[in-house]
């Protein structure tokens, strides 16, 4: 974004004598969304604030995965877990009519803003990974989604400092290789999910092929694949959870470019 464009943001949240302060936090390295307390992804506009992790333009391509996948359901029950701001339940809940949302993540800051972004029927759960969901869940939902933290731990000094600095870094780091949350979903979704859910995680190119390795390893997914982002970098794993021919009686058929390890 042009410096210009960003003065005009700020001249645009800040009340009157605001503003100085506003220019010297964002010169000290804050996001600018932390600042306005909002930001814009696919369209539309979601509440965000400090120390809460700031969806990210990449996750448009998960975003529109997830629309996609839960248009071709009826009443599908969606789940977006590790949710922060809730920027993909939001917008599947903004953009599908008939889904029964619910969220989980295990920072309550976090929380409070997806509350603000989802429609008030969906369900928002306070917890750790998966274990969060209400038992009552447990085998009927139609999607998982997840943007896991996936940042391997030894590359936390490449993130930019606004990121180190002003998010947590448990929302953005996840073992030695970036997957241990991952695994958590990978091996922990299968039983939250129907026959022929899906479950749709966000993660970078390099990291898929391990993720649909650790999904190989288990005989509850019936297919496995991913797709890579215009960017080259961002890939979204889609995995079918085995049990009948649920996926493609729903209509979900994999998509043309998914890619097999
Ligand atoms: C990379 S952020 C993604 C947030 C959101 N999906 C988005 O794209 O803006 C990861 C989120 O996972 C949450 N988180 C990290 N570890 C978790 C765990 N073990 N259980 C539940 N939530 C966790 C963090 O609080 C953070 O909000």
């Amino acid at each position: 974004m042009f410096a210009e464009d960003e003065a005009a943001i700020l001249r645009r949240a800040a009340a009157g004598d605001d503003l100085e302060r506003l220019i010297v936090r964002r010169e000290a390295g804050e996001f600018l969304e932390h600042l306005v307390g909002a930001v814009e992804i696919a369209g539309e506009v979601l509440d965000v604030g400090p120390g809460v992790f700031v969806p990210r333009q990449r996750t448009v391509l998960l975003i529109e995965a997830a629309i996609a996948e839960a248009r071709t359901r009826v009443r599908p029950v969606v789940v977006e877990a590790y949710c922060g701001v809730a920027p993909v339940a939001a917008l599947v809940g903004r953009r599908v009519s008939g889904v029964q949302l619910h969220v989980t993540d295990c920072d309550e800051r976090a929380l409070a803003y997806a509350r603000t972004n989802l429609p008030s029927a969906a369900a928002v759960h306070h917890g750790v990974g998966l274990g969060a969901l209400p038992q009552e869940l447990a085998g009927s939902v139609d999607l998982l989604v997840a943007v896991p933290p996936y940042v391997p731990s030894a590359a936390v000094d490449l993130l930019p400092r606004e990121a180190r600095e002003h998010e947590e870094a448990a929302a953005l780091v996840s073992g030695a290789d970036g997957l241990d949350e991952v695994r958590v979903l990978v091996r922990g979704a299968p039983s939250w999910l129907a026959p022929g859910g899906v479950l749709l995680l966000e993660m970078h190119r390099r990291q898929a092929p391990s993720a649909l390795a650790v999904a190989q390893a288990t005989s509850a997914w019936a297919e496995r694949g991913f797709v890579v982002g215009e960017d080259g970098e961002t890939a979204i794993v889609r995995l079918v959870r085995a049990g009948c021919d649920g996926a493609r009686a729903a209509g979900a058929a994999p998509s043309p470019d998914a890619e097999e390890p």
